[in-house]
């Protein structure tokens, strides 16, 4: 049987002491899960969330990190700062991040180069926008999305990767992909990781689906062979409905 990875994205919601809570509630609903649960936090509140996680097996991690090590870069963040206040992992090349704060696939490939090097797990999100579903483009969209994030990326490193299929039309929309449209796109990216790499390093990548996931879709979502988890945003906020989630 598979264990999903359920990564819960808290976006810009929670304070410090709002997220204590949070997490008290969440560890008692999941007392008895199998899955492998993970909170994306901002940044202010990783410290209080990691203390808050002790005794339980859900890891804190962040939703963003900056490509250098350290430097006049006022606002960011380094993996360095991450690891030591007890994130585990980071979300890089979110669509938000993309559309919002204009980051380009060039800079999701330095970032996640810099986070091979450090021991945090990154999450690399893809996936097409509506227009280019419409256009019949969304396969090349989200190759090449994923031929230049891994842009001289080893595949020895491969299986840290975590990659997550987030379709930019299915975010925040309740347009939740049909389990169909997903693992199509995630059996793509499978094949062209075999290609460019091996067999066994491809089936080594986790690939999770991110787009209006509720608790409703997970047995069918988690159904498709290419399907390893979610990546889940609004459902994820009140930790009763993110312990259904998880529970599924
Ligand atoms: P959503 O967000 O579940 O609210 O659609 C998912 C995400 O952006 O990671």
């Amino acid at each position: 049987v598979k264990i999903p990875l359920i990564v819960g994205n808290w976006k810009m919601h929670k304070t410090p002491a709002e997220s204590s809570v949070y997490i008290q509630q969440l560890k008692k609903y999941i007392s008895s899960s199998r899955a492998n649960v993970m909170l994306a936090v901002p940044f202010i509140d990783i410290c209080a969330c990691v203390e808050s996680v002790k005794g339980s097996l859900i890891r804190i991690g962040a939703q963003n990190v900056h490509e250098k090590d350290f430097g006049a870069y006022t606002g960011e963040i380094s993996t360095s700062m991450l690891e030591s206040a007890g994130a585990t992992f980071v979300l890089i090349g979110h669509s938000e991040r993309r559309q919002y704060f204009g980051e380009t696939d060039e800079m999701v490939n330095r970032k996640l180069l810099k986070v091979l090097q450090s021991s945090l797990t990154p999450i690399v999100c893809f996936g097409e926008s509506l227009s280019d579903r419409e256009a019949g483009k969304e396969k090349d969209v989200v190759i090449s999305q994923i031929q230049a994030a891994l842009d001289g990326v080893s595949g020895d490193f491969l299986p840290q990767i975590v990659l997550a299929y987030e379709p930019v039309w299915a975010i925040g929309t309740g347009m939740v992909a049909t389990p169909e449209i997903a693992e199509n796109v995630h059996g793509l990216v499978r094949s062209y990781l075999s290609q460019q790499f091996s067999p066994t390093v491809a089936q080594s990548v986790k690939i999770l689906y991110g787009g209006s996931v509720k608790s409703e879709h997970m047995v069918s979502l988690m159904a498709q062979k290419n399907i390893d988890g979610v990546l889940v945003g609004g459902a994820c906020l009140d930790p009763e409905a993110f312990s259904k989630l998880i529970n599924y």
